[in-house]
This record gives C-alpha cells, sequence and structure tokens, in this order.
C-alpha cells in the first residue's frame, strides 16, 4: 500500500511486458485517499497512497484488439466499459491482443478499481503498440477511459496508480482536456498499518460527486469554507505523514471525517464503521473515496490491533501496511 509495498515495488518494475511473446501483462494498483476526497474536485490537495491490491489486464495474441468477457458486468456497465476501452485501442493503434482482466480489489467501494483497470489495460496496449508506458503516457490514456466511468473526475485514482507511489495531488487549473494534475510524492516517515472497512455497496461517484456539487453551487461560501479546510487538512497531514507524526495524522483523518460528513458525503453506516475502528485503537478513521450511502472507511493504527479484535467488531476489513521511505 506504501513507497516500499509489494504493489508499489511490483509497479515500479517494467510496468508492462513488451508485446514480443504470445501474451502480455501489466498492473494498475487501487488507492486509498488519506485526506482530500471531493475538495479535490475543487482544486484543493488530497493525500493518497497505491494500495497492493488492484486489477491486471493480461493479453494474448489475437486476430483483433478486444476485451474478453466479464461475467459479472450488468449491461450498462459493460456498454460503459467497451466505450472507455473503445478509447484506449484507438489511441494505441489497436494491437491485436484479446485483454483478460482480473481484480484483487473490490469493486464500487472508494477504492479505485476503474482507474486501477484503466491503468492496467493503458499500461498493457502501449507496451503492445511498442511505446514504453511511461506514467505520463498512461495517465493520458487513463485519463480517457476515467472520463468514459465517471464523466469529469479529478483524476487523484489514476494518478495515484500510473505513478504507484504516495502522492498529494491537485488537479490541473486548466480546464484543457488531457493536462494531468501537479503531484507531489510523498515520503513515508513511519511504519503504520491501515485498515479498510468494507461498508458496503453504494451509489456511483459521479452521482455523489453531482449531488454535492448542487449544494455547493447553492450555498458556495459555506461549501467553500469546508473545502478549503479539507485540502488544509491534506497538506498538515502529508507534512505529519512524512514527520512519522501518526497521532497528527490521525487526528486530521478525524476532523476531515467530520468535514465530510458536514458536507452530507457520510452515511449512518459509515460513521459506525469510523466509531467502531477509533474504539479499536486507531489513531484516525474516515470515510474514503466518495462515501455516499456506502463505500469504504480507512482507519490509522500504529500497529495491527491484535487478532480477533476487528472480526469481532463484524467488520469486513483489509489491511495493508504504510513503510518507511528508505
Ligand atoms: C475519488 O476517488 C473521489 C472523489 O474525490 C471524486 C474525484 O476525485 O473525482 C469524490
Amino acid at each position: 500500500m506504501s513507497g516500499r509495498s509489494s504493489a508499489a515495488r511490483r509497479a515500479a518494475a517494467p510496468a508492462c511486458a513488451p508485446h514480443r511473446g504470445p501474451a502480455a501483462e501489466a498492473f494498475g494498483p487501487g488507492k486509498v485517499i488519506l485526506l482530500g476526497e471531493h475538495a479535490v474536485v475543487y482544486g484543493h490537495p488530497a493525500l493518497a497512497v497505491p494500495l497492493s491490491l488492484g486489477v491486471t489486464a493480461r493479453g494474448t495474441a489475437a486476430e483483433r484488439c478486444a476485451l474478453g468477457d466479464l461475467p459479472d458486468l450488468t449491461a450498462p456497465q459493460r456498454r460503459m466499459l467497451d466505450a472507455a476501452f473503445e478509447a484506449v485501442a484507438s489511441a494505441t493503434g489497436r494491437p491485436p491482443l484479446r485483454i483478460a482482466l482480473s481484480s484483487t480489489l473490490p469493486v464500487s467501494m472508494g477504492l479505485g478499481s476503474s482507474a486501477a483497470l484503466a491503468v492496467a489495460v493503458s499500461r498493457l496496449l502501449l507496451g503492445a503498440s511498442g511505446s514504453t508506458p511511461t506514467p505520463a503516457k498512461v495517465l493520458a490514456l487513463a485519463l480517457r477511459m476515467e472520463e468514459a466511468f465517471h464523466g469529469t473526475p479529478s483524476g487523484v485514482d489514476h494518478t495515484v496508480s500510473a505513478h504507484s507511489t504516495p502522492l498529494l495531488y491537485r488537479r490541473p487549473v486548466s480546464a484543457e482536456p488531457g493536462r494531468p494534475g501537479r503531484v507531489r510524492q510523498v515520503r513515508i516517515g513511519a511504519r503504520a498499518t491501515l485498515v479498510l472497512a468494507l461498508v458496503g455497496p453504494r451509489r456511483g461517484t459521479q452521482e455523489t460527486v453531482a449531488a454535492l456539487r448542487r449544494r455547493a453551487a447553492r450555498w458556495p461560501t459555506r461549501y467553500g469554507r469546508l473545502f478549503k479546510e479539507m485540502g488544509r487538512l491534506a497538506v498538515e497531514g502529508t507534512e505529519a505523514l512524512e514527520a512519522g507524526d501518526l497521532e497528527s495524522l490521525g487526528d486530521a483523518m478525524n476532523v476531515n471525517h467530520g468535514l465530510l460528513a458536514a458536507a452530507g458525503v457520510s452515511s449512518p453506516a459509515l460513521d459506525t464503521a469510523v466509531d467502531t475502528l477509533r474504539r479499536a485503537g486507531a489513531l484516525g478513521a474516515k470515510l474514503t473515496g466518495a462515501g455516499g450511502d456506502g463505500g469504504a472507511v480507512v482507519a490509522l493504527f500504529r500497529k495491527l490491533p491484535a487478532s480477533g479484535t476487528l472480526e469481532k467488531s463484524g467488520l469486513a476489513v483489509l489491511t495493508s501496511e504504510l513503510e518507511p521511505t528508505p
């Protein structure tokens, strides 16, 4: 999950094997936003780290460039995916591959599964078309797919996935399509454990972002204050993470959850999970990603709680380590 996690190590190696043989493979990690979701849509910074979980795209030689079967998708989801895939396939000259996707990431939980898919497919098709899949090229292509999934995303998800390293991210100032956001690589100053509680299915990101946009357009000063404060927390939390001050980072996460709840993107189930994780000893806990009526909560622990503590809470959890940057 961190710059030193297994995901980051995988992604630091050539991210896509060149298409010389019959098969090629590429990985896109998921992400978890520690601070600043939603505010990032309005130009404020957000702090996010890549996960070791993600999406693998595997290509085998075929007559034409095509995406294989994905049994778990509804017809509208499949149409959306085909449109997104088409944008990337045509931009890379349609290398003749049949692509199979597999994922270790829970879908629709705010953990960046669509961005991970976009990054994996972009890396694979760039590599197969003979182009080096640099983060800049992957970003430009993956953004096209993300736009097909989410309309006008801030870009934080696919940027963290493409860089595969912890980032303080700001969306581009100019509305010019395809412009990359501004990034600062973040060092991790102390070992910690992140616990991700999967609270349940939620509305799509686009819907939650649009509902908040309507409230923010109606009361711009009030919501502007909330977003600005969320962005400040992301900067302060980044400094705390780099200095190894986990208590300060945890506190910033707690305050950020309060602001997200004030902005109307939490829910009773998310609040209960936050409370449960704090009672279990988390230094900080908050919803992560778009939230709304479900999704995931991220909690920061100095070390993993004693075995059984989280199981007893009844929460479905994933854990991952933040390892100090050497
Ligand atoms: C991204 O995972 C969550 C939001 O900040 C939307 C975005 O950044 O596009 C809510």
